[in-house]
């Protein structure tokens, strides 16, 4: 039995690396009756272990935390095209004073530390992005208690969650806001939606299934669970809440209405990612080699800069497809407003 089904409200809060998924924020979603999730990617162990910390200050209700799976990239066959999106991306960063980041082809995300920090921990839930956990892994956090959920975005993705023994499956679609959990960096993520993965998963499975992706009404809600899904995973919809952790700049980018255009782009990371159209977006998305990490270690001190100076077009607007109807509300509003059906 899922701890999803002991939710007042069938809503997962996305975690969301970079800084928007704040204590604060996981907090109030669980608060709220739905699960909080603090995102562990970009994070060092200390600074994971100083935001559980945090928290846990917070709440007493449970929250989970989520990872990054690694890949090993193919430096020889990938440094070329990483090099020359560096001097592209010179142009860009001069201006703003300063200088991109360095490529760094190893593991930066502490990925077997935060493998035992989490087993060591021991919280209800952790979940998965951007890959498999190998079973061996799979197999020690739950040997602690922890309900493992990994993303899928295509069935046989789904699949393979399932063969390394995920407890639950969260089925994210093209819709969603930042980047696809596609299992295979290099891939072009499957263009099908949350319904549809459903539509193809649930009838082979008993695994409780979190539909994610463009969800920001309790009608959609309401079609999700119709669908087959437990529980859904929002994102977007929590961006603008006075919780999270988005910049001023992303904040305007969002309620822009010169930004008309929403896509998914390798432009930012190397990786597929739902993303507001701006000037970065039509410079590099041409010549964004599927290099993630390292694209967006080059890219960091860029946007970064960019967010200091209130650029709407140097920095990644990560954005779902419902990015226009975020509210600024706080975010129990979002969660309770999702679970209203
Ligand atoms: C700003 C932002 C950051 C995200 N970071 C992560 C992350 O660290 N890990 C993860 O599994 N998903 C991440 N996601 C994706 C969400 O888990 C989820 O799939 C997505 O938000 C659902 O679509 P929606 O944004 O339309 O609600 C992020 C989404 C956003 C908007």
């Amino acid at each position: 039995m899922s701890r999803l089904r002991d939710l007042e409200c069938p809503v997962v809060g996305a975690p969301m690396a970079g800084g928007v998924s704040t204590p604060s924020l996981v907090a109030a979603v669980s608060e709220a009756g739905g699960l909080g999730m603090l995102a562990a990617g970009y994070r060092t162990p200390e600074q994971l272990a100083a935001d559980i910390a945090d928290t846990e200050d917070r709440t007493r209700l449970p929250f989970g935390v989520n990872l990054f799976v690694p890949h090993r990239l193919d430096r020889a066959g990938l440094e070329p095209a990483v090099t020359a999106y560096r001097e592209a991306l010179l142009a860009v960063a001069e201006p703003l004073g300063v200088a991109p980041g360095e490529p760094v082809w190893g593991d930066t995300d502490h990925w077997a530390d935060k493998v035992a920090l989490v087993e060591a921990w021991a919280p209800p839930v952790v979940s998965c992005t951007f890959g498999v956990p190998e079973p061996e892994v799979v197999a020690r956090w739950k040997s602690v208690g922890c309900e493992v959920h990994v993303t899928a975005t295509s069935a046989a993705e789904a699949l393979a969650a399932e063969a390394a023994g995920a407890d639950v499956l969260i089925l994210q679609g093209r819709e969603a806001g930042a980047h696809r959990g596609t299992h295979d960096p290099q891939a072009a993520p499957e263009p099908i939606d949350h319904l549809g993965l459903l539509a193809g998963v649930a009838p082979g499975t008993d695994l409780p299934l979190v539909a994610a992706g463009g969800i920001t009404t309790a009608g959609d809600v309401r079609r999700a669970r119709d669908a087959g899904a437990t529980a859904v995973q929002v994102g977007t919809a929590l961006l603008l809440t006075p919780e999270s952790g988005a910049s001023p700049t992303y904040r305007a980018a969002l309620r822009d209405p010169g930004l008309t255009e929403r896509v998914v782009t390798r432009a930012f990371s190397g990786r597929p990612a739902g993303a507001g159209r701006n000037g970065f977006v039509d410079s590099f998305d041409a010549i964004a080699p599927p290099a993630f990490p390292v694209i967006d270690q080059l890219t960091k001190p860029v946007r970064a800069a960019a967010a200091r100076s209130g650029d709407v077009h140097g920095i990644h607007i990560w954005a779902g497809v419902g990015w226009r109807a975020c509210r600024e509300v706080p975010a129990a509003d979002v969660v309770r407003a999702l679970a209203d059906s």
